[in-house]
């Protein structure tokens, strides 16, 4: 890959001008890559602090350095801030949160139920979804897109999956905003009191949840979890409920990230919406060159296990990491022709859904929703565009948009609903 040694590597003491809390500023939730270029030609660095209290943080920018802290879950691992506050859970969200060897047997249960096969029969039913959203828009010639389809669709057939119903979606959205984003109070003390009663609510709502879903015998991913078993044992309590924590992150969350930033891109960039529109067997590759491009999960956290390095820092036992997978997929030294968006490109070793042993459970689950979307939609609304002089409102790190207003010629499409 890239001729690192050339650079200057070594960064014990922190770069200036850098912090962990630049990140949460609107420029950058916008458009992060510009300054994924300066933290790279950085290389790892300490960042600089914002807080008294808070510890510096090591952040990972370029390609091979983001492919070897993710690689190598020993010495980087994933159990950060579990059990203290950290996104108000009272223990390590599973298996987000454990590291090896452990990791390995929740994986063994969990892969199955949402392997590609397993997956794909959901197609149907998501073509359906998809089409009944757009029908209830179409004719107005504009949307909301956020409202109007990047939040229902992901979050019902999500809902579906897990047996729980469509009623307690509100609920659920407002406990993962809570959760994710602290109700987005800027105030950090704040912000953690928002998770942590947004925590509490999380729990007790699975609490119920679960006993329904036993007594009643309701069909879904929570009563295969229960009957489930791992060497003959059967999952705790406990156990279910922390996967059902990460649960409300990862599946109410990125895939209604991922529509916002795809959509926004596409509303400005005709040559690639039209691209998809007269060719749409190019939908698969244009899924993974958008997920590459925006990276709507900016970055992961790490925590080290022993002193160590990464791309030169030196890193200490018990540091924390912040790594910018959004970095590293638009780094060129990693990735031929990062700097601009390719639907043909040949090989796309993006890491959108992260790396290593923690790589996305719900990836084939994600890459159907978007791929079923950019073709029904499409299909139906090949032009479409952000009203002028409208300002997008975007949060940071899990990059999505408060609003997403978008106008349509009326009747300018292929109507034709799915079978
Ligand atoms: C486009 C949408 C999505 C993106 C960009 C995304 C991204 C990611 C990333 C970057 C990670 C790695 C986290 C880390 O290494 O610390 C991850 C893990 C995970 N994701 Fe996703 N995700 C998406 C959709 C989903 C969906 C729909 C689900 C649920 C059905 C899901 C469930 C999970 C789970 C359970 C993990 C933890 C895996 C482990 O620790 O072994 N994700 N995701």
């Amino acid at each position: 890959m890239s001729d690192t040694q050339a650079q200057p590597r070594i960064r014990p003491d922190r770069k200036p001008g850098w912090s962990l809390a630049m990140m949460v500023a609107p420029a950058y939730a916008r458009d992060p890559r510009p300054y994924f270029e300066e933290l790279r030609a950085g290389g790892a660095m300490r960042d600089e602090l914002d807080v008294a209290e808070r510890k510096p943080t090591v952040l990972v920018s370029r390609y091979d350095d983001v492919q070897a802290t993710l690689r190598n879950a020993r010495v980087f691992s994933s159990r950060f801030g579990a059990g203290a506050g950290g996104l108000g859970n009272d223990r390590p969200m599973i298996p987000l949160q454990i590291d090896p060897p452990e990791h390995k047997k929740y994986r063994k249960l969990l892969d199955p139920f949402l392997e590609p096969r397993k997956v794909a029969r959901l197609e149907g039913e998501v073509v359906r979804l998809v089409n009944q959203l757009i029908d209830c828009f179409e004719r107005r010639g504009s949307c909301d897109l956020v409202a109007d389809f990047a939040v229902p669709l992901p979050c019902t057939v999500f809902l579906r999956l897990l047996g729980l119903p469509l009623e307690d979606l509100d609920l659920l959205l407002r406990m993962k905003e809570g959760i994710i984003r602290g109700n987005g109070e800027i105030d950090l003390v704040a912000a953690a009191q928002a998770r942590a009663e947004a925590g509490k609510l999380c729990y007790e709502y699975f609490g119920a949840a679960l006993d329904r879903i036993r007594d009643e015998r309701v069909e879904g991913l929570l009563l295969d979890l229960m009957d489930a078993e791992i060497d003959g044992e059967r999952l705790s309590r406990d156990e279910i409920m922390d996967i059902c924590y990460l649960f409300i992150i990862a599946g109410l969350d990125t895939v209604t990230d991922s529509l916002c930033c795809f959509y926004t891109f596409l509303a400005e960039h005709p040559e690639h919406r039209r691209r998809i529109v007269e060719d749409p067997s190019v939908i698969p590759a244009a899924v993974e060159e958008l997920l590459r491009w925006e990276s709507p999960v900016s970055g992961v956290a790490r925590v080290a296990t022993e002193d160590t390095e990464i791309g030169g820092c030196p890193v200490h036992q018990g540091e924390n990491l912040f790594v910018l997978i959004g970095a590293a997929n638009t780094d060129p030294d990693g990735i031929d022709r990062a700097g601009g968006v390719d639907f043909d490109r040949p090989a796309n070793r993006h890491f959108a859904f992260g790396g290593g042993i923690h790589r996305c459970l719900g990836s084939h689950l994600a890459r159907l929703e978007l791929r079923v979307t950019l073709a029904e939609w499409h299909r139906r609304i090949p032009e479409y565009q952000v009203p002028p002089g409208t300002e997008l409102l975007w949060t940071p790190m899990l990059r999505a948009v408060l609003e997403l207003p978008l106008v349509f010629p009326v009747g300018g499409s292929d109507s034709r609903r799915a079978e």
